[in-house]
């Protein structure tokens, strides 16, 4: 079957998408404004609502005082309020709710409220927070060996520490809801979240009610890159809180600027490594310990500092390794889910030591790469055996196809005629495991209605982010019934459709809810058949579908897909399906932490060459050449979109992405003015990406691989192959491992002696 274009791609450029602030309001609908912390950290000692409140148009301000139900939205533990009540813990941390009947008059009124807090201790960094024992849990260790051990038969043992910065999301839409009454005390929300099912829960816990009384639509988003997993429940919760004790529909669309200072990003990290090698390059040993800079709830933060754990040794077999995260409490906003989702954090340590291991004995970090690289029933340090490795076939076939050997001698030969630019070229293997780590997470549902002039309906749980995963449904759906995709409609994520869905997220979206949405449609396909073998008075074995026509034996028969429906009807044969799948094999042990998380993994390998100006300390990507296992994809244009974005955003969180909080605890990066992302120019204009030929995954959806996050960790390799060039050009460079490797940087590497 030939390839759907995005059945977005029309709307999206014609402008007629619609997303939250697109949608017509209802009359009565009043508007939103979040007051929050101006303090990082303190006590409430006063809140005076009374002047902002007399404010003409002015409705209501609600403090968590006006709450039914719980103050309480967190996801994992239960540690945030939806409103602070007598402590702040992060600038940005919303206090009270301002309702008006303009966004303009609840800005008016924001101005008059009055606070004092008593400001306490200001905790930024996640090393200092662990100094102070400034924990969100418990920390936690996977090994496997003993690194003691594998230290002593060690040649070589390097020790170093890292740091990543955060990122910002940026998705174009910012966070935002409508929340309506409805009858009964019902209410209904439009929301822009990737978990739907999280935002029905959050919002019945603040309302005091069940989960039933709360519908939850999503449409589509514009980007949610993982910002909008759990950071889309507050603002639905404070519209339908607002909805629910006035009766009146609410409008709530958080302003970039209070997106950007309120919402959490990826987690910065704080490490400390130590590798060990034998004297053929062989990894002995390595032991790494994260310092996960949480911020001042738990959020996500134990399933991503998990994620960083089952990440760290990369594409690479370790025989010892032992790994420790620490989620660190700090006064930032709580950090979040983010493409990758601890993966990149971890990986970046492990390619961080490789790096200082190769420049400290002389050798690349390809030679030390090569040799390590996991091969086929390799154990990981987590338990899993892995099984269709192609780590070494992917980094094989991207040395061959774009002929490694030749881009290296170029480089070599420009960097000795050439004293004021100099080039840096470097190698990153990807394997990344796809599945939710929490295994019940795995499951998803799809509800499937064939009309009766044989046009279709489908719901899932899966949101529609800009990732495709939409035209993605539909090309299994049409795929399955062999009809044109046009006579199929997807539908919006709703909870009343289909409940208890996983966030759109861990890149399994489609293939949770693509295996949902075939079994209900092989089970339509399979009552059809059978009604055709009756009709046709043949053996239902011989009945096919292609093309709208049923075939018997491979020949075309006289019934057609509309009229073989029109007798379903009248045969009171079931048109409408509900499935579930739930992923088989899956099983992981926290106890022993030992198992099998992962359904599969993603494998990959990129070269990616930069040339620096060492006058001015710019940089740009000369090429970066990907072979890519996609499995055996269903969505060439998409899945190849998906590489290109998440490299992008990869590239941008390695090279100019630079979150920046001062002591105070205060964003200063908080406008596209201070915080830089890639734009076109800043990636590369010559990027080849190839398919690996591989046989593709019986787990993966139409054999076609999660492709959502893996491709951003490519990215890394952008911040070797700059340190890279700086190499060339100052013999005095310390190696360091900081994040993001920006101008400003290069400038002091390549003058640093
Ligand atoms: Mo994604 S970072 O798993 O929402």
């Amino acid at each position: 079957m030939k390839s759907m274009t995005n059945i977005d791609s029309f709307g999206h450029v014609r402008g007629e998408s619609l997303f939250i602030d697109d949608l017509d309001i209802k009359r009565n609908t009043l508007f939103a404004l979040v007051f929050d912390s101006s303090k990082a950290h303190g006590k409430i000692k006063n809140l005076d609502i009374s002047k902002a409140e007399t404010i003409e148009g002015v409705i209501k301000i609600f403090t968590y005082k006006d709450i039914p139900g719980e103050n309480q939205i967190g996801g994992i533990l239960p540690d945030e309020p939806l409103l602070a009540e007598n402590l702040v813990d992060y600038i940005g941390q919303p206090i009270a709710i301002i309702i008006a009947i303009s966004e303009k008059i609840a800005k008016k009124a924001k101005a008059h409220i009055e606070i004092e807090i008593d400001e306490l201790p200001i905790i930024t960094g996640a090393k200092e927070a662990a100094s102070q024992n400034q924990f969100i849990n418990a920390p936690r260790t996977i090994k496997l060996g003993n690194t003691k051990k594998g230290f002593e038969t060690s040649d070589f043992i390097f020790e170093g520490e890292v740091f990543t910065n955060g990122q910002e999301h940026l998705y174009l839409e910012t966070q935002g809801a409508y929340a309506e009454p409805m009858e009964n005390g019902n209410i209904k929300i439009t929301s822009s979240t990737q978990g739907p099912t999280q935002v029905q829960k959050g919002v019945a816990k603040v309302l005091g009610i069940g989960m039933h009384k709360i519908e939850v639509d999503v449409i589509r988003l514009g980007g949610g890159f993982g910002g909008k997993e759990d950071q889309a429940t507050p603002w639905a919760a404070m519209a339908a809180l607002a909805a629910y004790r006035l009766r009146k529909p609410v409008k709530l669309i958080l302003s970039r600027h209070d997106d950007l200072r309120m919402t959490g990003k990826r987690h910065p990290y704080e490490s400390n490594f130590k590798i060990g090698l034998s004297k053929e390059l062989k990894i002995m040993a390595f032991e790494v310990e994260f310092f996960q800079n949480s911020g001042a709830a738990a959020d996500l933060s134990p399933a991503i500092a998990e994620r960083t754990l089952f990440h760290a040794t990369n594409s690479y077999f370790i025989p010892n390794v032992k790994t420790t995260v620490y989620s660190c409490k700090t006064n930032l906003p709580p950090n979040t889910a983010f493409r990758g989702f601890g993966g990149p954090q971890g990986m970046f340590v492990m390619e961080a030591a490789i790096a200082k291991v190769a420049h400290e004995i002389g050798v690349t970090s390809k030679e030390i790469q090569e040799i390590n690289l996991f091969q086929e029933k390799d154990k990981t340090h987590y338990g899993q055996i892995l099984t269709d490795v192609e780590s070494r076939n992917s980094w094989n076939s991207a040395i061959k196809e774009f002929n490694y050997k030749k881009l290296y001698k170029d480089i070599t030969s420009f960097n000795k005629k050439n004293k004021d630019f100099k080039k840096g070229i470097a190698l990153m293997p990807i394997c990344f495991g796809i599945s939710f780590t929490n295994t019940p997470m795995n499951n998803a549902r799809a509800l499937v209605h064939v009309y009766q002039d044989g046009s279709i309906g489908i719901s899932t749980g899966a949101v529609e982010m800009g990732q495709g995963v939409n035209t993605k449904l539909i090309t299994i759906a049409a795929q399955s019934f062999s009809i044109a995709p046009e006579k199929i409609k997807i539908e919006t994520t709703n909870t009343t459709r289909v409940a208890n869905t996983s966030p759109s997220a861990a890149s399994s979206t489609a293939d949770l809810n693509g295996k949902a949405l075939l079994k209900a449609c092989l089970t339509i396909v399979k009552r059809l058949k059978n009604l055709a073998a009756k009709e046709l008075k043949v053996n239902v074995q011989e009945i096919s579908l292609h093309d709208e026509l049923v075939y018997v034996k491979d020949k075309k028969s006289t019934l057609t897909w509309k009229v073989l429906i029109e007798k379903a009807m009248l045969e009171r044969v079931a048109l409408t399906e509900n499935a579930h799948y739930a992923t088989p094999i899956i099983h992981y042990n926290k106890t022993d932490e030992k198992g099998h998380p992962f359904a599969y993994h993603v494998f990959g390998t990129a070269i990616l060459t930069s040339t620096v100006d060492c006058i001015r300390g710019t940089y740009t990507f000369d090429s970066i050449k990907i072979v890519h296992d996609y499995g055996k994809s269903m969505s060439k244009g998409i899945d190849l979109g998906q590489v290109e974005g998440a490299l992008a955003q990869g590239i941008g969180w390695m090279t100019m992405e630079e979150i920046a909080y001062d002591k105070s605890g205060m964003l200063l990066s908080n406008a596209l003015s201070t915080y830089k992302i890639p734009d076109i120019f800043s990636i590369s204009e010559d990027i080849n990406i190839k398919p690996l030929d591989t046989k593709g995954n019986e787990m993966a959806i139409l054999k076609s691989k999660a492709v959502g996050e893996p491709p951003l960790m490519y990215g890394i390799g952008a911040y070797f192959a700059i340190q890279n060039a700086i190499k060339e050009f100052n013999p005095n460079y310390k190696m360091n491992f900081h994040t993001p490797m920006t101008p400003e940087k290069v400038l002091m590497g390549l003058y640093q002696n």
